[in-house]
């Protein structure tokens, strides 16, 4: 979403300015123009010839400097900006936007756009809560204008609090979130996408469980909040972080798994299931470890339900997306499966083939729809799987709203 979009940044006088430095970085690496308004007190802390060399472009500091590239500069950057960001916005520029002062190159730019606006408030975790710029921010949210959350944690006046500039890789990322659900494709779509594998405890210390890292289903909803989309992400036990902005709801067990689905499934319009479910979990429960003796053990296991064909039983809006694992008769599986299961399409992975399926970056994949037409990939990044499943998501999803 950053690709080519046009940024401004206001820069004011808080002491968190220089992360600032990094995030105008991360943002220009991501493909977007940036240009950097400072307030004179952003000028004492960080160097407008810093942010200029970063940006590859003049910084505009000085209401009376005179520009030659713009004429009546505020006007013009307001004009140009796709989006305005101020990072880290003080008390004092917080109440100049909430009251209409116009002072200053920042404060004037501010008043003279209206392109959206992001404001991410850095300041003394007193300040924060002082009334006045409570007062001050709740009136930017009823202007329209975004909050970033300021995080917790250490502050230069050197106690712990709330009022930290957020770190700019999260910054980038909130920017990146709010591009999509103004402009992607998949805005407005709701997408329920299951990950990983699911546990059954034999007893406290032991599972059944397979081999899924859940790197197939992470992609995919990283994909989807990247486009825009609504995620709920149901996820059994991963070594991964989540992707951010999505709804995420840790299950172990089949059951589990299958209750999260239910509850979020009548208000989803797609589902994609690349979970690996247990197919089998113990007959009972052990309270305790089973200790080894010289015998062997025999256990006895029960069939757990299967989620995707209950979801099957239960569709009406929903597009439902089932994956088949599969380690011989590919397609013949995977076509008994949409059968069974009453999916609207089904991604296979023949499991057994290098590059594909369990915990590897990328997967080999067809596609297979209920009236037989098979679409065969080569190798390729999960996350680029996970776009091409989101491609038809949306076409069927946008079809079926017109
Ligand atoms: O997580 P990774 O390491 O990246 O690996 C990716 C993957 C191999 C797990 C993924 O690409 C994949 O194939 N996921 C589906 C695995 C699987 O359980 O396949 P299956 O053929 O057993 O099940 C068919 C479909 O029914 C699946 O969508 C599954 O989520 C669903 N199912 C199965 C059993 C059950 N009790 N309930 C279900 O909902």
């Amino acid at each position: 979403m950053l690709k080519d979009k046009k940024i401004v940044i206001g820069v004011a006088g808080g002491i968190a300015a220089y992360k600032v430095v990094t995030l105008v970085s991360r943002l220009v690496q991501a493909g977007a123009e940036v240009r950097v308004v400072m307030t004179e007190a952003a000028t004492k802390l960080v160097s407008p010839l810093l942010f200029k060399e970063i940006s590859g472009r003049p910084v505009a500091c000085d209401m009376w400097a005179g520009n030659d590239e713009f004429n009546v500069e505020h006007v013009a950057l307001g004009r140009w900006a796709d989006l305005m960001v101020v990072a880290p916005a003080t008390a004092n520029i917080i109440g100049k936007m909430a009251n209409g002062i116009a002072d200053d190159l920042l404060s004037t730019t501010l008043m003279a756009c209206d392109k959206p606006k992001i404001v991410c408030p850095a300041m003394n975790s007193n300040m924060l809560a002082n009334p006045a710029v409570v007062r001050n921010l709740e009136t930017l949210r009823q202007d329209g204008i975004v909050i970033m959350p300021s995080a917790s944690g250490h502050l230069a006046c050197g106690v712990d609090g709330s009022g930290r500039l957020p770190e700019p890789e999260e910054i980038k990322s909130f920017i990146d979130y709010f591009l999509a659900q103004r402009e992607g494709d998949l805005r407005g779509i709701r997408i329920l996408v299951t990950a990983g594998g699911t546990r059954e405890p034999i007893d406290p210390v032991r599972f059944i469980g397979n081999r899924s890292s859940g790197k197939m289903g992470y992609a995919i909803a990283r994909d989807a909040v990247r486009r825009g989309a609504d995620v709920i992400l149901v996820s059994g036990p991963t070594a991964l972080r989540h992707p951010d902005h999505v709804r995420f709801i840790q299950v172990e067990s089949t059951e589990e798994m299958m209750d999260a689905c239910l509850k979020v499934y009548p208000d989803v319009d797609a589902v994609v299931k690349a979970a690996a479910v247990a197919d089998y979990r113990p007959h009972e429960r052990a309270a305790q470890k089973i200790k080894k003796n010289d015998e062997n053990l025999i256990l006895a296991l029960d069939k757990t339900q299967d989620i995707l064909k209950r979801l099957g039983q239960e569709k009406r809006q929903q597009f439902l997306v089932g994956f088949a694992a599969e380690t011989q008769n590919l397609m013949r599986n995977a076509a008994e499966k949409v059968r069974k299961k009453n999916l609207d399409m089904i991604v296979a992975n023949d499991v057994t083939q290098a590059g594909a399926g369990f915990s590897t970056d990328t997967n080999i994949v067809k596609f297979l729809f209920p009236d037989g037409t098979v679409r065969e990939l080569g190798i390729m990044p999960k996350e680029e799987v996970g776009n091409l499943i989101l491609d038809i998501v949306r076409d069927h999803v946008g079809k079926n709203r017109k």
